[in-house]
Order: structure tokens, then sequence, then C-alpha cells
């Protein structure tokens, strides 16, 4: 898919359960999540012209758990990234990278300075190319698999 062709909105967390099922918890884990309807939470999805969402992702003020990591910098206002999916019939066509880049221009368009996440160490290489960098030792979560801490400074 032409990653030109796919718009990013800020939408509903309940649009973005499909996908987040499908990719994330395929084997029918939880797909709501604390914090979804918070006030300050929002949900970005990549929809296609005809509006099927192809990506998914979600951002929350929350601190980050390895402060002053990734440059030694302690951040004022720390967002984490979660739940970001892409249908996999349009990967590596930009989808992922559109969302994370009108993600982390949301978050410094509310004033956050620094975006962490636990990336599965599958997904490790994708935030590496959004500008994140590894600040933790692999750790396990339970029936998910290894993930490491990642943070990017804005
Ligand atoms: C990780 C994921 C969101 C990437 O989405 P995507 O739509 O394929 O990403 P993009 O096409 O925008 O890729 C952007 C860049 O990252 C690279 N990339 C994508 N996935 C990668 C991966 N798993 N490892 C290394 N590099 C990757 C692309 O090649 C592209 O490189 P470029 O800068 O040279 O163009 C998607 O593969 C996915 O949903 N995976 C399963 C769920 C998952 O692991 N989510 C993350 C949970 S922490």
């Amino acid at each position: 898919m032409d990653p030109s062709t796919v718009r990013v909105d800020e939408v509903a967390a309940e649009e973005t359960y499909a996908l987040r099922g499908a990719v994330l918890r395929p084997d029918g884990g939880e797909i709501v999540w604390p914090g979804d309807e918070d006030p300050e939470t929002f949900h970005l999805a990549a929809r296609t012209p005809a509006g099927s969402v192809v990506g998914v992702v979600r951002f929350s003020p929350a601190p980050c758990p390895w402060p002053g990591a990734g440059g030694g910098v302690i951040a004022r206002s720390s967002w984490q990234l979660r739940g970001m999916a892409t249908d996999p019939a349009v990967r590596g066509s930009g989808t992922g990278r559109a969302l994370v880049v009108a993600g982390l221009t949301a978050v410094a368009a509310r004033g956050g300075d620094l975006v962490w996440c636990d990336a599965r160490v599958s997904a490790a290489g994708f935030y590496e190319r959004m500008g994140f960098t590894v600040v933790s030792e692999a750790f396990d979560k339970p029936g998910i698999g290894p993930h490491v801490g990642m943070v990017k400074n804005l």
C-alpha cells in the first residue's frame, strides 16, 4: 500500500480494538486496557481511503520506568506508547511510521518531552528506525514474550 493514501486520525478507543485483538492478542487476551478511556489518553488509527483500519496505536501520560535513560535528561512529561499494531497486509509500507510520527507530533503538542514503550524484541528494530533507543535488559511478559524498554526524547 502507498503510505500516502493512508490517513491517520485520532479515534475512539473502540475503533482500535479489532486490530489490537487480531495482532496483539491473537490468543484471546484482554484488548480493553486500563487507561484507554482516560481523558488524556489518545488513540490513533490509520485508515485506507475505503475506511478500513490498517494500523492503531495509543499514547498516554505515564512516568518513564527508566528515568534519565536515553540521554541522561529527566523528562518533565513522559508518555507511554502502547498497542502499536499494523495489519500484516500493509507491513513495510510506512503505516507504522505514519502512526508513530503523528503520535510523537501530538505528544509534543501536548507538552510531552519523552515517549517510552515496552517494545517486543521482534519490533525493537522498528522503534529504532523511529528514533527510539533501547534502555533496558530484555524482560519477559508472560504469554506475550521478550521485551525491551525503549525511549525517545522529543
Ligand atoms: C512493528 C509494526 C507495528 C511495524 O509496522 P509497519 O507498518 O510494518 O512499519 P513501517 O512499514 O512504517 O516501517 C517503518 C520502518 O521500520 C522498518 N521495520 C518495520 N518493522 C520492523 C521490524 N520488526 N524490525 C526492524 N525494522 C522494521 C521498516 O522496514 C521501515 O524501514 P525504513 O525506515 O527503511 O522504511 C508491525 O510489524 C506490527 O504490527 N507487528 C506486530 C505487532 C507488534 O509487534 N507491535 C509492536 C508491539 S511493541
